[in-house]
């Protein structure tokens, strides 16, 4: 399974890259906003895109970027102007009527599309029907109305083996590291993460204690 981070924050990027673990990048509206608010001055499309392409040349792999028009054409269009920042982008879209409209105009002409926003096994087979290249349904935010978010990704990971369909999951809304294990024993291609969780995947307690001891031992003999 590989590991993206879902964020549109550089440093965050730049940092996990290092690792050599990182194999792409989720943004939504959210996160862009989150990078952006505060600022004073109005974010222009021109700004926007720049940072988009900074984090295709960081990632070294694909980015989801997502559209924010509703209206089909609207969204073809932006989705369009999106995939020429980089080779890397992937247009993201909401799986709505409007959105299945845009991902087949799109994935025809050869544009790379996730489909966000998938809450059930049906939302994903409309997806992988329309054409996307990526799936994402949202553990995290299934789980907390206190359904189940990994029977989700169980259904759409063997509905999308026993079709054959041409399609990745990418499990997302990823809340914390036992989603990330979940989500590898059942099969996602993907798991996108936050930063935080990114760190927490590496954290164990004992990892520290053992390495401290090693070097406490090595210190008492080094030549
Ligand atoms: C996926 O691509 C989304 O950006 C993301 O995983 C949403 O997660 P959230 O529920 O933490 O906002």
């Amino acid at each position: 399974m590989e590991l993206y981070l879902d964020t549109a924050n550089l440093e965050e990027i730049r940092e996990i890259a290092a690792w050599g673990v990182l194999s792409g990048v989720t943004t939504n509206p959210t996160l862009v906003a989150k990078e952006y608010a505060g600022r004073g001055a109005k974010l222009t499309e021109e700004v926007l895109f720049a940072h988009l392409r900074a984090i295709c040349e960081v990632a070294k792999g694909p980015v989801s970027a997502e559209v924010t028009a509703l209206e089909a054409g609207a969204m073809v269009e932006e989705g369009l102007r999106l995939a020429a920042i980089h080779p890397h982008i992937v247009v993201k879209l909401p799986t709505t009527e409007e959105g299945l409209k845009a991902c087949k105009r799109l994935s025809t002409q050869g544009v790379k599309v996730n489909m966000t926003l998938i809450f059930s096994a049906n939302q994903a087979l409309l997806a992988a029907r329309a054409g996307a290249a990526y799936v994402s349904p949202f553990l995290g935010r299934v789980d907390d109305i206190s359904w189940d978010g990994g029977e989700l990704l169980r259904e759409i990971v063997e509905l999308i083996q026993v079709q054959n369909l041409p399609v990745k999951v990418i499990a997302a809304s990823i809340r914390h590291p036992r989603h990330v294990t979940e989500a590898a024993l059942l099969g996602a291609d993907i798991a996108t993460m936050p930063y935080t969780v990114f760190k927490q995947l590496l954290k164990h307690p004992l990892t520290d204690i053992g390495l401290r001891r090693f070097m406490e031992d090595w210190e008492k003999v080094k030549p």
